[in-house]
């Protein structure tokens, strides 16, 4: 068993949300092509529909027909955004600035994730906000006229960062937002193209009040390079694979996984590459490979947050020791990721150590296979997924159903490569 011939990823999630968010601000008609299937971005068109903006779906692409300057009505009920981290941060600062009262909710897995770290700046630009224990959805905002704010961020999350421009559109002078380490800048790179006034500065990044409403735009959205990722590591896995990913997004502030794969040892080649609306895009041939272990530094984090978990996988085949440092964002992410990735591993019999802010391995070893819990995280869920094509049990996972989050098709597209 390997696997073989080519396959084409849903579009990117980040993307997608910010690319219905952002055609909302548009002057008049924007189509989406190739929008996330998934039900976090179906999250963020209902949150969206809620406040007014009228989007629909023809032939699969996406319409949305952009209001302006002033697009969202009061909505008649909270915004459930369900497990969507990304859906509540970024609305939080989208609708920081508009005459309306809108609840946030979520449910128990978002309800436990931190939103004073998008509220309280928030806060500072002159918004209403008022949260359960004063850091938990659901949360009341009440816009408002706002000030320009220049803010440092502890650490780097590029949610709060957008969250915070996303208000700077609205506020009154010039916002700024210094991250610590560069995150992925998608919000940036769409804003700059639908004509906001939008500057990188090294790791600071300004935008200006909007005196006219964005450029409604045609916009095609990449494939999701953290969808990729698990097919890589699986044809990086399983003997004698050798795949072909068409058209996946290679923004380098999302690719650090891909560098750090080809340090173990990955043979992997970026071809027809080509940009789009700032956007890298291109495709990737990833063929078996022998790897070693690898140190990941606490800079090297943010551009490959959401693919630590494949690394673990990826060393425990490794020879030698990985090191993961500087990764504490992992334990507020869908889940504790921290503890969900070394509880699984270590019931598959590999060697790995939790610490506060990451886990060391030492590879490689015999993946045992067998029971795993997703705690209903669709990263978990993928990663112990493609654990399984080359463990000795099959593995049996306690919600499948979960990969629905970010990549419905995940399992029938994998099983379609297996030959
Ligand atoms: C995302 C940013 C990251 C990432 C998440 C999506 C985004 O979160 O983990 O899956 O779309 O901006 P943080 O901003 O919390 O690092």
């Amino acid at each position: 068993m390997a696997l073989k011939g080519e396959i084409t990823l849903p579009g990117d999630k980040s993307i997608s949300h910010r690319a219905l968010m952002f055609t909302a601000l548009g002057d008049g008609l924007s189509r989406i092509e190739n929008l996330n299937p998934g039900a976090d971005v179906n999250t963020t068109k209902n949150a969206l529909a809620n406040c007014g903006i009228h989007i629909e779906d023809k032939a699969g692409v996406i319409h949305v027909q952009g209001g302006g300057l002033r697009p969202f009505k009061q909505p008649e009920h909270a915004l459930n955004c369900g497990n969507s981290g990304t859906t509540a941060r970024l609305m939080m600062g989208l609708l920081a600035a508009h005459p309306i009262h809108v609840q946030f909710t979520g449910d128990p897995s978002l309800s436990q994730r931190p939103m004073d770290r998008v509220f309280r700046p928030l806060q500072q630009m002159g918004a209403n906000v008022s949260a359960r224990n004063r850091k938990l959805l659901p949360v009341m905002l009440s816009g408002r006229d706002l000030w320009a704010l220049d803010y440092e961020l502890p650490y780097a999350s590029a949610q709060v960062k957008s969250a915070i421009l996303l208000a700077g559109l609205h506020a009154r002078g010039k916002t700024s937002v210094k991250s610590p380490a560069y995150s992925r800048d998608h919000t940036e790179q769409l804003l700059g193209a639908m004509g906001a006034k939008i500057s990188i500065e090294g790791k600071t990044v300004l935008v200006e009040q909007l005196t006219k409403p964005l450029s409604a735009v045609d916009i095609v959205v990449p494939g999701d390079f953290s969808a990729a990722a698990f097919f890589i590591a699986g044809a990086l896995l399983v003997p004698d694979s050798d795949l072909i990913i068409r058209k996946v997004g290679v923004n380098p502030t999302r690719t650090a996984f891909l560098n750090t794969t080809m340090e173990m040892g990955a043979q992997i080649d970026i071809v027809n590459k080509q940009e789009i609306h700032g956007e890298a895009v291109a495709d990737l041939r990833v063929r078996y490979s022998h790897l070693k272990g690898v140190t990941i530094h606490p800079e090297e984090i943010p551009n490959q947050i959401d693919e630590l978990p494949l690394i673990a996988l990826l060393a425990s085949q490794a020879e030698g020791e990985t090191i993961v440092r500087g990764a504490e964002e992992l334990r507020v992410k869908e889940s504790d990721r921290i503890h969900s990735i070394v509880t699984n591993m270590s019931a598959w019999g590999v060697k790995i150590f939790e610490r506060p802010d990451g886990f060391s391995i030492e590879g490689p070893g015999t993946l045992k296979g067998g029971k795993v819990k997703t705690f209903d995280d669709h990263r978990i869920a993928m990663s112990m997924a493609i654990a399984g094509l080359i463990s000795k049990a099959p593995a049996v996972l306690d919600n499948p159903d979960c990969v629905d989050i970010s990549h419905p098709g995940f399992f029938s597209e994998l099983r379609s490569l297996l030959s």
